[in-house]
C-alpha cells in the first residue's frame, strides 16, 4: 500500500517538472522568436552621475537629432516632470539612431507606441539604444512611470519621414530660426499650466492674466521664476498651491523673453515685452527655488 502511495506520488511529481520544462522552454522560444523578428533593444547604461554633471555633458548641451553620419544620427532626449526635451523630433526614414536618455529629477518612463523601444529613465543614468526606423510616420512618444500629477500629459512625438523631407525641412528651419513665444510656451509650459494658461486648480496655478499682474509688480520675479523655478506653498487668487516649478536655465535668454512675452500676453494689463538683456541681468543669482520663493513672498503681496 505505502509501496503503491510513493508510486503515485513519483508519477504527479514528473508530471509537474515536465508541465514546467514545457512552460520555461517555451518562453525561451519566444523570447529567440521576438529577438529574431525585432531585434534585442535593450538599453546600457553608458553613465551615472548626479542629474547635474549628466545634464552638463555635451550630448544634452542641446537635446534632440544630430546626424553623424551616412544614414547614423544621435538624438539626445531629457525627461523632466513633465514633458520630454525636445517633444518633437524629426528622424529621418532608415537611419540607425543611437538613443542617450536621461532624467532631470524622477524616474519617467519612455516608449514609443508601435515600437519595441521602452525605457525606464532614471535620474543620474543615462541609458543607450539604438533603433532603425524602417516606415515614416508619426510616432508617439508617452511616459508609462508614474511621475507626479502631470504624467498623463507628459508626452512627445517623434516624426520620421523620408530623406529628401528630411532634408527640405531641414533648409526650412536654417531659413525660420525665429523664436516663437507661442511655441516655447506649447513645448515646456502647456503640459502644466494648460495650452491657453488657465492652469489646473489646486496643482498648477493659472498664467493667463496672474502673469501680467506679477509683472507689473516685479518683473525679475517672473524671470528668476523660470530661470530658478519655484518651490513651495503659494495662493493665486485665493488658492493655495503647493508644487514644483522646475526650473528653465536651460533656454536661452532670449527664448526666456519670447516665452515670457507670450505669456503675458495670454490676458491681463498690457506690459512693455520682455528684452533678452533683462534676462541675462538675472542670471548668475545661482538661486534655489526657495530663494525664489522667498522672493516672492517679499514682491508679491499675497
Ligand atoms: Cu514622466 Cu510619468
Amino acid at each position: 500500500m505505502d509501496e503503491l502511495h510513493h508510486d503515485q506520488i513519483a508519477k504527479w511529481e514528473r508530471r509537474w517538472i515536465a508541465g514546467s520544462g514545457l512552460m520555461s522552454l517555451i518562453f525561451v522560444i519566444l523570447i529567440a522568436f521576438n529577438l529574431a523578428t525585432e531585434g534585442g533593444h535593450i538599453a546600457a547604461v553608458a553613465a551615472r552621475g548626479t542629474p547635474e554633471t549628466l545634464l552638463s555633458q555635451q550630448i544634452f548641451a542641446e537635446p534632440g537629432l544630430r546626424i553623424t553620419g551616412p544614414g547614423q544620427a544621435q538624438v539626445s532626449i531629457v525627461a523632466q516632470a513633465f514633458n520630454f526635451v525636445p517633444e518633437r523630433i524629426r528622424i529621418p526614414v532608415d537611419t540607425e539612431v543611437t538613443f542617450y536618455l536621461t532624467s532631470r529629477d524622477v524616474i519617467h518612463g519612455w516608449q514609443v507606441v508601435n515600437t519595441n523601444l521602452n525605457v525606464e529613465v532614471i535620474p543620474g543614468e543615462i541609458s543607450v539604444l539604438r533603433y532603425t526606423f524602417t516606415r515614416p510616420g508619426t510616432y508617439l512618444m508617452v511616459c508609462n512611470q508614474y511621475c507626479g500629477v502631470g504624467h498623463q500629459n507628459m508626452l512627445g512625438q517623434l516624426e520620421v519621414v523620408t530623406a529628401s523631407d528630411f532634408a527640405r525641412v531641414e533648409d526650412d528651419a536654417m531659413v525660420a530660426d525665429v523664436l516663437d513665444g507661442a511655441q516655447l510656451y506649447a513645448a515646456n509650459c502647456a503640459s502644466c499650466h494648460g495650452p491657453g494658461g488657465a492652469g489646473i486648480a489646486g496643482a498648477f496655478p493659472p498664467l493667463a492674466g496672474h502673469a501680467a499682474e506679477l509683472a507689473e509688480r516685479s518683473r525679475p520675479y517672473l524671470i528668476d521664476s523660470l530661470l530658478y523655478g519655484l518651490q513651495g506653498q503659494i495662493v493665486v487668487r485665493g488658492t493655495t498651491y503647493n508644487g514644483v516649478m522646475p526650473a528653465w536655465g536651460q533656454l536661452s535668454d532670449d527664448e526666456i523673453a519670447a516665452v515670457l512675452n507670450h505669456i503675458v500676453e495670454l490676458g491681463g494689463p498690457t506690459v512693455e515685452p520682455f528684452e533678452a538683456d533683462e534676462v541675462a541681468a538675472e542670471r548668475g543669482k545661482g538661486w534655489s527655488p526657495a530663494d525664489v520663493l522667498e522672493f516672492r513672498r517679499q514682491v508679491i503681496n499675497q
